[in-house]
């Protein structure tokens, strides 16, 4: 039986290339996320075998039960990557980018996760990977929302892996945080790579197990930076 994966933010940038590099491995692919015809083309193009399921993150319940009919669908779901998310620059502080942030980057993300780590619960292993982002190690004043929300993934995800210590199964969490990436979201060149360069540097951490990844990895130099600047200096940066 062929290794089964699900993509959720599949439709384009990092998500729509993990779902092409998954496929490229041997894996049959589940994709999701809002448009449908977007998902069925790039489905017909895979050398696997392709599920699609419309979904919106936002309406929670309804997408945990997509979630859970696309598993029981496929053969085998080995491993699930939330990779759906919005951003906003929005210094203005208007209440409806912050929380389509909040909507779709945590409570979408987290009621996608939890649908996840049930599934592998039951099974007894399987692999999550969140995308989460640089931007979750620093406060952002063009896009409060954004860094925070990150900031609420790497740490969600963290705790997973502590849950997941103290309990028998073969789940591994893997944190991905992304620095640039040429997709429509990105908010920033610096040191960008393509979706590309991107997927396949997430599917090594995935193959070897890691906890947590940069993309690209000198990301790592800037986080261990902005880690370590006071925040008087930040505060320079991201006015
Ligand atoms: N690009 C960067 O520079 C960068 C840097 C660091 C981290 N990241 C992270 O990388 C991940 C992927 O982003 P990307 O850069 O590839 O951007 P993208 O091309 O805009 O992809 C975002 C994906 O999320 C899906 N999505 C958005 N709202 C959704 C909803 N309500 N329900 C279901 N799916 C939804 C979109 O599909 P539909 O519109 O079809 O629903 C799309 O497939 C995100 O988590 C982002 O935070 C990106």
């Amino acid at each position: 039986m062929a290794d089964g994966a699900i993509v959720v933010g599949a439709s384009s940038g990092i998500g729509e290339a993990l779902a092409r590099e998954l496929a490229a491995d041997g894996y049959e692919v589940g994709l999701t996320a809002r448009r449908t015809e977007r998902l069925k083309e790039i489905g017909a193009e895979l050398p696997t075998k392709a599920y699609v399921a419309t979904m919106d993150v936002t309406d929670d319940d309804r997408a945990r039960e997509a979630f859970d009919d696309l598993v029981d669908a496929m053969p085998s779901v080995d491993l699930v990557v939330i990779s759906a998310a919005v951003g906003h620059l929005n210094r203005d502080l208007e209440w409806e980018p912050e929380r389509e942030t909040i909507d779709v980057n945590v409570r979408g993300f987290t009621a996608i996760a939890t649908a996840a780590m049930t599934h592998f619960d039951d099974r007894g292993a399987g692999h999550l990977v969140g995308i989460s982002s640089v931007a979750a190690v620093f406060g952002n004043g063009g896009a409060p929302a954004y860094n925070a929300s990150k900031a609420f993934v790497s740490t969600y995800l963290e705790g997973l892996r502590y849950r997941q210590a103290g309990r028998e199964g073969d789940v591994t969490i893997t944190t991905v945080e992304p620095g640039f990436v040429d997709t429509d979201l990105a908010m920033g060149e610096f040191w960008m790579c393509s979706p590309e360069t991107a997927a396949r540097q997430i599917l090594r951490a995935v193959d070897s197990g890691r906890d947590h990844v940069y993309v690209t990895r000198r990301w790592r130099l800037v986080a261990w930076l902005l880690k370590a600047l006071p925040e008087r200096a930040l505060r320079r940066l991201f006015v």
